[in-house]
């Protein structure tokens, strides 16, 4: 290894972390604000698996998320224990203006529970809250499943970019 590759002293850090939840909770666009800040207002529905790797710095280290995106469709979703491998944090998204996607929260977490161990990072994240006027989810109700769950909350908005990287960003610095 030249000196260059060392430069900065320190290893690097990789971790995974996956993306779950309900079809149309905004999954794709929460990753796409997050990695490349874009915003996709007719963005389709995600068809397998698809990744993007972003760096952050902690204490002067290189930490890097390999953060995965999948479908929330069952017929579109790619092989679930392939897609959960090696994950060491994770998301798991609703939509705070469909009450069904809120409802479906514990069916991923089960889901997350059987392909992982309880040492993944999780954050439950209600998006698309700048959407307040058709609001269906109170943020009563999404702290205090957190809370039962012993997931960190928060809500977000992938529109107006409100708290996308710091829901990454506090899922990474827990997994570091
Ligand atoms: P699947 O790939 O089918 O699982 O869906 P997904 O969870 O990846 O949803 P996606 O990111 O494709 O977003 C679905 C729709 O919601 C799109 O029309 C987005 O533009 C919209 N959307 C996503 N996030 C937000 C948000 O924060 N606010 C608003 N108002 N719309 C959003
Ligand atoms: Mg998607």
């Amino acid at each position: 290894m030249s000196s260059s590759d060392e430069e900065g002293g320190g290893e690097e850090y990789l971790f995974k972390i996956v993306i779950i939840g309900d079809s149309a909770v905004g999954k794709s666009n929460l990753l796409s604000r997050y990695a490349r800040n874009e915003f996709n207002p007719h963005s389709k529905a995600t068809i397998g698996v698809e990744f993007q790797t972003q760096s952050m710095d902690i204490d002067g280290k290189e930490v890097k998320a390999q953060i995965w995106d999948t479908a929330g469709q069952e017929r579109f979703r790619a092989v679930t224990s392939a897609y959960y491998r090696g994950a060491v944090g994770a998301l798991v998204v609703y939509d705070i203006t469909r009450r069904s996607t809120f409802d479906s929260v514990s069916r991923w977490l089960d889901e997350l529970n059987t392909h992982s161990d309880t040492t993944v990072a999780r954050m439950l994240v209600g998006n698309k809250c700048d959407l307040e006027s058709i609001r269906d989810v109170t943020v009563e109700e999404g702290k205090s499943l957190a809370e039962s769950e012993g997931l960190f909350f928060m809500e977000t908005s992938a529109l107006d970019a409100t708290n996308v990287k710091t829901a990454f960003e506090i899922v990474i610095k827990e997994i570091y």
